[in-house]
């Protein structure tokens, strides 16, 4: 019979890395309702003169977004950015090919950049390497980043905005080795073009970040040697690397339709097979090139996505096209992902949920008010207290078969330690369905004063959803703390559970 007993030995100089805060970043894409109805929303009572709704904003500020990736995601491959700027009674209507929607350009680069402004986020733009050039990449830079007395910075001025944005991370194209992608390539028609357009868009501002497309899943059948190829052609141009993938139960991207919850509840396996394979192919690639040039990951689209994969928009203005809502297994899911970017702190150092509002989002509005779904609460519980370095920790816990990972840990951990500040964060995943699994922390050097607060999700049942009528059945609360016993502590993590942990230890030098 399996003991349910396990143990967590920490050390707060045996690190895995500096936690990159990019890694809690999010997308906004003209998708859905994700822009119309999502972060712009005029018609809405709540609207502010800008058309941004403060109950949408104050969601979106608990979870800290510290980058956001724009415009799209698929709809970038055929958006002429000049659409969306000038005056908006001039702005042209037309038809969003990717999403099969109405696209009214009433929301632009201008109305994003008040958005990011707002909200505090690094703006992260991606170009249109599916119908757009080299050139139209490039001017979209001088754009929005070169001071006045160029064309296209003059044209900011007189739509506004005198001063340049500088806005420094850019993503070269998405998803171009989709065959859905408007302007779809093969591996290396498209590393030439990502190469020729990086060109341009550094000699335009060469302070700029470079993100190349990545593979838009592992299940692509051109996985891995998209990567690779682009890597071998472009490493030397570019300074990330993205990462595409969703996850769900049963997965979209697998032949099966059932349901299997052990599988699913074991997926930061996969997680970190793929971020291992691609940081492996950018180590392959450096030395191939005998490359000085380091490039990191970023991953932009993540997220579980499967209920509601419709991208259908019938033509529609803001159609309602994948509004998942999500569940207790679900944010599980996002915790143990959110865990991965952790213990790769090493090596992934930007990442953006897909999506941030309405489309494969935490947050659902209506006109009236806003829906927190429970993946919420861990992004929320992540952004907020992961900070400084992520400990490299020593995990011994009980396994169990699952069918798509074979054996696998019942306990999902990963922990922050922030030397400035003297708080630590531990989180942790209990993936049993039926199983409490009682959890001894030992602190290697020195202890912590104690706990500061904590907070778990957790329930009997997987498939518990959050929804207007009911909005908070499946949330954070509050935990009691466990005590500590010297270097010692234990706590009892409930099944189907996720819990989020502070300690406070003595500042430095006291
Ligand atoms: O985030 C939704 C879509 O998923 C994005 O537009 C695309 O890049 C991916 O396939």
């Amino acid at each position: 019979m399996t003991e349910h007993k396990a143990s967590i030995s920490l050390h707060t100089g045996r690190t895995v890395a500096e936690i990159s805060p990019l890694i809690f970043g999010g997308f906004a894409e003209h998708m859905g309702r994700c822009i119309y109805e999502g972060i712009y929303d005029p018609a809405s009572p709540l609207a502010d003169e800008r058309g941004f709704r403060p109950d949408v904003m104050s969601a979106l500020k608990e979870i800290k977004y510290r980058i956001m990736r724009y415009p799209g995601g698929n709809f970038v491959s055929g958006y002429r950015w000049t659409d969306g700027i000038g005056p908006k009674e001039g702005r042209p209507r037309r038809r969003a090919l990717a999403w099969r929607s109405t696209e009214t350009n009433q929301f632009g680069p201008h109305e994003f950049m008040d958005f990011a402004q707002e909200l505090g986020t690094e703006p992260m733009w991606a170009v249109n390497l599916g119908t757009g050039s080299i050139q139209d990449a490039a001017d979209l830079v001088e754009y929005m980043n070169l001071p006045t007395g160029t064309y296209f910075s003059d044209l900011r001025a007189k739509n506004g905005h005198a001063d340049p944005y500088g806005v420094k991370y850019w993503c070269l194209g998405n998803e171009m080795d989709g065959p859905w992608q408007i302007g779809h390539m093969d591996a290396h028609s498209y590393a030439d073009k990502a190469v020729e357009a990086a060109k341009l868009m550094r000699w335009t501002d060469p302070d700029i970040k470079l993100i190349a497309c990545g593979s838009s899943n592992t299940a692509m059948p051109t996985f891995p040697d998209w990567d690779r190829i682009v890597l071998e052609r472009a490493g030397d141009h570019i300074d990330y690397f993205s990462m595409h993938y969703y996850a769900g139960n049963p997965s979209m991207y697998r032949a099966s339709d059932d349901p299997d919850t052990d599988s699913y509840l074991a997926s930061s396996v996969q997680f970190e097979e793929h971020a291992d394979v691609i940081a492996a192919a950018i180590r392959l690639a450096k030395a191939k090139n005998r490359s000085k040039k380091d490039v990191f990951l970023c991953w932009d689209e993540w997220n579980v996505w499967y209920k509601d994969t419709s991208g259908d928009g019938a033509w529609l203005e803001a159609p309602h096209v994948s509004e998942e809502v999500y569940n207790l297994e679900d944010a599980l899911v996002v915790a143990q992902w959110l865990s991965t970017f952790l213990r790769k702190a090493d090596v992934i150092k930007i990442a953006c949920l897909a999506q941030i509002v309405n489309a494969v989002s935490p947050i659902t509005t209506r006109s009236d008010a806003i829906l927190r779904h429970t993946t919420f609460y861990p992004l929320a519980l992540f952004s907020n207290h992961a900070s400084g370095h992520s400990l490299d920790l020593l995990v011994k816990a009980p396994t169990h078969e699952t069918q798509l990972y074979g054996e696998v840990p019942l306990l999902d951990a990963s922990a922050s330690f922030d030397a400035a500040s003297g708080q630590g964060a531990l989180f942790l995943v209990n993936r049993s369905q039926t199983e409490s699994l009682d959890v001894t922390l030992n602190w290697e050097d020195a202890a912590p004063q104690g706990f500061s607060q904590g907070w778990q999700m957790s329930g009997h049942d997987a498939q518990a959803v959050n929804s207007f009528e009911a909005p908070d059945a499946v949330t954070a609360h509050e935990i009691a703390l466990p005590a500590l016993d010297g270097h010692r502590a234990t706590l009892t993590l409930p099944p189907l559970s996720f819990t989020a942990l502070l300690t406070r230890h003595a500042p430095p030098h006291s």
